[in-house]
């Protein structure tokens, strides 16, 4: 069964988690696709070459989590040529039998956009920061500044940019705790499944 469920969203508004969640709910292979841009950020040098040549070894670093690894991430994101390095992994992996989730930015609009599922998880900014601070540590103000940075870098950028897909269901995790959001999450994807007389 080749079934792919798109979960797209700003940075720390639960995507991980919720993906997390619903890949072992339902057995799907889950891609964080963040941490291939991490990935390629952290090698420094060229990063087209570095997204050609991407690696195992590269995904399995332990320092791919900071908030300085998200923003190298977030500006080597903006180079088409290195989205295009990208796009046939995610797309190959997308497909994989027995169903994949894939997290990210462009999933729904641009890597999957006929995913069986499509989420769009979202938060207010301070929300977000604030959950990233509970994580991370720091100097709160500054983690807000850059939440406020990359969210404006991952909208603003010509190249397939931050945006929720026509047809994502939008869920907005600001007021709902982690377990109401996946609760969410799953009630989509059985309906989804349930439609394809899958569930
Ligand atoms: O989800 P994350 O915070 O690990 O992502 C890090 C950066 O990578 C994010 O700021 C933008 C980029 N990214 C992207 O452009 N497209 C994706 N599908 C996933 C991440």
């Amino acid at each position: 069964m080749i079934f792919t469920v798109a979960i797209d969203g700003p940075a720390a508004a639960g995507k991980g988690t919720i993906s997390r969640a619903v890949a072992a709910r339902f057995g799907f292979a889950h891609l964080d696709t963040g941490l291939l841009y991490r990935a390629v950020g952290a090698k420094g040098g060229d990063p087209v070459a570095a997204a050609r040549g991407l690696t195992e070894a590269d995904l399995a670093r332990d320092d791919l989590r900071t908030l300085a690894a998200g923003q190298a991430a977030s500006k080597v994101a903006a180079v088409p040529a290195v989205r295009a390095a990208l796009v046939e992994f995610q797309r190959r992996f997308a497909r994989r039998n027995g169903g994949a989730v894939l997290d990210g930015r462009d999933i729904g609009t641009v890597i999957c956009p006929d995913a069986a599922v499509k989420l769009y998880v979202t938060a207010s900014p301070e929300t977000r920061a604030h959950r990233r601070w509970l994580e991370l540590g720091g100097d709160a103000a500054q983690v807000l500044a850059e939440v406020l940075e990359r969210d404006a870098r991952d909208m603003g950028r010509a190249d397939a940019p931050l945006r929720p897909a026509e047809d994502a269901v939008v869920l907005d995790t600001t007021d709902m705790t982690i377990d109401a959001a996946v609760a969410r999450a799953v009630a989509v994807i059985d309906a989804r499944l349930a439609a394809r007389g899958q569930g």
